[in-house]
């Protein structure tokens, strides 16, 4: 009885997947007899090098073991084979040949090596082509997404990554941005994995101040402008969420929309921008009031999937760190899907003091952190010290006006347009091709 084991992600099953199940059952044929086993990469295995995939690890599962030739779906936890391979001890290990150059060719010498204890060999498929997972990643993304699968990616997310990232954007171009940027680091696809929808930039973008005078009409109008053309997840800046009464018609607007979440701060009075620090006058809730519109809102919510997190502003407010601590806990028990800990020191410094009593509460939940003032710190830090998401609140928006700026001026200096275009502009031609069916 031989053991075939094939890795795989199977979020899109195709042709080359099912070839090599295939050539999988013909030698098992040649050979007399055995098994083809799948380890199925779990969702976390699978964001730790790409994109979370479209179907949940009991979706994925389901599909696997109702292919013909398929004997046995077991769950691979990490992008490494070897845990499961000194389990099972397979005779062989199938794969595309397409994994003996690039990132994945270390990771298939290393099974080579770890096979030759029990004499076990690799066997190479020749790559099917004319089709691939990224070309269908591709095509998918052109259709869109539904408002229930872009919903509950969130909570997938928090669950299968050690650090969810998220971006701003403020209308569909910087959507798009947050949706379409992508670097490669040592093999990995490193991408943003959802999209803030900053009441600070939307305001800016919009001229006006950050003080909740953009009525909620207006704020869906631009988020309705970034779910037209995006797919990832979205958390919305629900301010202070305003009077109950409101709050629950916003929770169950969003969660139609397939926003998965929105935070909302303990602040009560005009509002003013947090980052203003003391240098205005802003008010915090009292906790227990607060807290009774979190579970309003938490009752107003049709599915389980949409988050409401709850942002503390006690930091921000020089309140100190045991108010900060004693509102989490009531946040936490009055169902606040997660904790936001604001903060505009210019060090990582309050806010890991809080991350490290935040952990020791039992009924803990994500904790969300956003590092506009101390811009120095690192994702790695964050991670050591229990955050679970971080957002790049403003980055998109700040960005873009300087150089708006210095075109402006430049055109009014020099009395035409060639120095800003060349300069501070891209090219004619760019534009016009950035978007996609413009022609
Ligand atoms: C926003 O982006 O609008 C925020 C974060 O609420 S902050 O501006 O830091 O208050
Ligand atoms: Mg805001």
């Amino acid at each position: 009885m031989k053991k075939i084991y094939i890795g795989m992600s199977a979020d899109l099953l195709h042709p080359g997947h099912l070839n090599i199940i295939n050539e999988a059952r013909k030698i098992i044929q040649n050979e007399g007899g055995g098994e083809i086993i799948v380890g199925l990469l779990t969702d976390s295995a699978i964001a730790s090098y790409k994109r979370l995939p479209y179907m949940t690890f009991e979706q994925r599962k389901t599909v696997v073991e109702n292919v013909k030739g398929v004997d046995e779906v077991i769950a691979q936890e990490t992008l490494d084979y070897v845990p499961n391979l000194l389990k099972i001890k397979p005779d062989y290990v199938l794969h595309g040949d397409d994994w003996k150059t690039g990132v994945q060719a270390q990771t298939r010498q290393r099974i080579i090596e770890v096979m030759k204890e029990w004499g076990g060999k690799v066997i190479d498929i020749p790559y099917t082509e004319g089709i691939s997972s990224t070309k269908l990643n591709k095509i998918l993304k052109e259709v869109g997404t539904t408002p229930e699968i872009r919903g509950k990616r969130l909570k997938r997310l928090l669950n299968s990554k050690e650090l969810v990232t998220i971006l701003e954007a403020h209308n569909g171009l910087s959507g798009l941005i947050v949706e379409n940027t992508f670097i490669e680091e040592q093999g990995r696809k490193i991408e943003f994995d959802g999209i803030w929808i900053s009441s600070l930039t939307q305001s800016a973008a919009q001229g006006k101040p950050d003080t909740g005078y953009l009525d909620t009409t207006s704020r869906m109008a631009t988020l309705n402008d970034i779910l037209d053309v995006t797919t990832k997840p979205i958390i919305y800046d629900g301010d202070n969420g305003g009077p109950c009464e409101h709050f629950i018609f916003t929770v169950k607007t969003l969660e139609r929309l397939g926003v998965s979440a929105i935070i909302i701060e303990d602040k009560i009075g005009l509002k003013k921008n947090s980052l203003f620090g003391d240098m205005v006058e802003q008010t915090q809730d009292n906790p227990e009031d607060f807290a009774l519109k979190i579970k309003a809102g938490k009752q107003a919510q049709v599915t389980d999937d949409f988050m409401i997190i709850a942002r503390i502003e006690s930091l921000i407010l020089k309140k100190g760190l045991d108010d900060a601590i004693k509102r989490a806990k009531i946040y936490l028990n009055a169902g606040a899907d997660g904790i936001m800990i604001h903060s505009n020191q210019k060090t990582f410094d309050e806010v890991r003091e809080f991350a490290k009593i935040y952990n020791t509460i039992e009924n803990k939940k994500p904790l969300v952190v956003v590092p506009s003032s101390y811009s120095e710190v690192f994702e790695k830090e964050l991670v050591e010290n229990g955050v679970n998401m971080v957002i790049y609140a403003n980055q998109l928006l700040r960005a873009a006006y300087p150089a708006m700026l210095k075109s402006a001026k430049s055109i009014l200096k020099n009395h035409r347009c060639k120095e800003a275009s060349d300069e501070y502009c891209m090219k004619i031609n760019d534009i016009l091709t950035l978007i996609p069916g413009g022609f």
